[in-house]
């Protein structure tokens, strides 16, 4: 899918797509750099747009890893389903409902998850309900990546996990925070 396609699903849907264009790709980078792809089993992606970020991870990952990729816009899933890899569950359905996706291919728990969701635009009860699904499927040593165009959702962030990891990148449009996020004492920053 092209940019003016994106920007079209934006002028459409704004408040779901979150943004006018696809992440740079320093912004995706900065979502990789906290993964350690060496022995990953499931990594679940939310929001996954037109797949800028899915392809890098599906490029990154092991050969026997599984990626779950939730997105609600319909055009946005055509363009995904066009991924030839056995290892992409693509999923047109809110990040609200991923116990019901693990149960399905009987993942019990998620080594990452990276989000793009757009946490200003979404409802606070739902962000709320993503948040616990987050807590309660991610391995103790997993990270919850997730990058945003403002501060807004920090509180909420440090509120839910134990340690949250801010980073920043200029390089994207517009420029975005890159949100780590762990339960685990051995990641905590020195
Ligand atoms: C800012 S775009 C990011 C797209 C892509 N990941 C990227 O970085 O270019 C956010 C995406 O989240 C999707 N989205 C919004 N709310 C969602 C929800 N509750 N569950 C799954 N996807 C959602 C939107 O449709 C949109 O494609």
């Amino acid at each position: 899918m092209r940019k003016g396609d994106f920007f079209s699903e934006f002028l459409k849907q704004g408040k779901n797509v979150g943004s006018i264009t696809p992440s740079s790709k320093y912004l995706v980078k900065k979502m990789m750099d906290p993964i350690d792809f060496s022995d990953v089993k499931c990594i679940v992606e939310f929001g996954s747009g037109t797949g800028i970020i899915t392809l890098e991870l599906l490029n990154k990952m092991p050969a026997d890893a599984i990626l779950l990729a939730f997105e609600i816009n319909m055009e946005f899933c055509e363009m995904l389903q066009k991924i030839e890899d056995p290892r992409i569950r693509i999923i047109a359905d809110t990040a609200e409902n991923l116990e019901n996706y693990l149960t399905q291919n009987n993942i019990k728990k998620v080594d990452y998850i990276v989000s793009s969701l757009p946490f200003t635009m979404i409802p606070n009860g739902i962000v709320k309900n993503i948040l616990r699904v987050v807590t309660k499927v991610l391995k103790p040593e997993g990270a919850f990546i997730q990058y945003q165009y403002s501060l807004n959702a920090y509180k909420k962030l440090r509120d839910t996990f134990k340690n949250v990891d801010l980073t920043f990148t200029p390089m994207n449009i517009p420029p975005a925070f890159i949100f780590t996020c762990t339960n685990s004492l051995q990641l905590q920053k020195a």
